[in-house]
């Protein structure tokens, strides 16, 4: 039975993860900081799926509990075939504006917490390979204005995990990057922002999106399977990626007049 270690798997993203690698047989522990909906969900996938599906108490921040769930993963599994580094947060403000701390906390959660998961499994993945999954978001790949806290936690995760996909290739362990637009969970409920419009637009974006969680990770499960590295799930987002590289001052313009328009609104607002 292959096993998989899912962070922020109480919710959102990490719960349909969870779910639809149950569902193929995998033996999944679900790690988060939520005790009750983490517990829930294992319990549930345990009984629907007859694998060893267990809860691990995680808050992805702490050294300590990253060498806790290690030595519980050793002691229960001996080893494991992936890791996915989900858990995440969100945060909006302009750089003038958003606390020092929340900046912080978003670099804590979204950027050291997969570092320090990297840090904690490899040397288990490096003795039978395997697979790394680190869940970025298309702000690592293009940076919308008033976001930078987001957008910088999610471009370092796009870089380590590029230099641990050539670092780690001839230990057998496939490294890919997950960098999803918007997509139905509860991540706003958390969300740090400086103006509730900030909330209101990621909600509307949310809302609005065709693609599911459940679809995501599907796409997850085949594609990291298949060894892709960018692991890309909303169509009409990855052109700006694509403008960005190849007519990077068209992109620039089209970051700044939004920039503006963001200005304007907010200006009009507070007249
Ligand atoms: N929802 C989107 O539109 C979207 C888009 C791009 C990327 N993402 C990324 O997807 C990932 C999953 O988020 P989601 O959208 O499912 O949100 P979510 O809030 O539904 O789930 C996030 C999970 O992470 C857990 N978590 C938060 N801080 C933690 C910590 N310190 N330690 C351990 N667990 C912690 C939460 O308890 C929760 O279970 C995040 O990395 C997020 O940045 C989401």
């Amino acid at each position: 039975m292959k096993k998989i270690v899912i962070t922020g798997a109480a919710s959102g993203l990490g719960e349909a993860l969870a779910k639809h690698y149950a569902k193929q047989g995998w033996a999944v522990c679900v790690a988060d900081i939520q005790e009750e909906a983490g517990q829930a969900l294992a319990q549930q996938l345990a009984s629907a799926h007859g694998t060893d599906c267990f809860f691990h108490s995680l808050d992805v921040t702490s050294e300590s509990q990253w060498q806790d769930l290690y030595n519980a993963v050793a002691a229960r599994w001996k080893g494991v075939d992936a890791l996915i580094n989900n858990a995440g947060v969100a945060s909006s403000g302009d750089i003038d504006d958003l606390p020092l701390k929340d900046f912080q906390w978003t670099i804590d959660v979204n950027l050291m917490g997969v570092v320090k998961g990297c840090y904690f499994f490899t040397p288990m993945l490096k003795k039978q390979g395997g697979y790394i999954i680190n869940v970025a978001s298309m702000a690592g790949l293009i940076h919308v204005p008033g976001m930078s806290a987001y957008n910088v936690s999610k471009a370092a995760v796009v870089a380590l995990s590029e230099t641990l996909c050539a670092e780690l290739e001839s230990y057998n362990i496939k490294v890919s990057v997950l960098c999803p637009a918007f997509f139905q969970t509860n991540l706003t409920k958390n969300m740090r922002a400086t103006h509730s419009a900030g909330i209101k637009v990621a909600n509307r974006l949310m809302e609005n999106s065709s693609v599911t969680a459940d679809d995501i990770a599907a796409q997850v499960f085949t594609d990291s399977a298949a060894g892709k590295f960018h692991i890309l799930t909303h169509k009409r987002e990855n052109m700006f990626w694509r403008l960005k590289r190849f007519l990077p001052k068209a992109y620039m313009n089209l970051m700044k007049k939004t920039g503006e328009k963001m200005h304007k609104k907010m200006t009009e607002k507070s007249a």
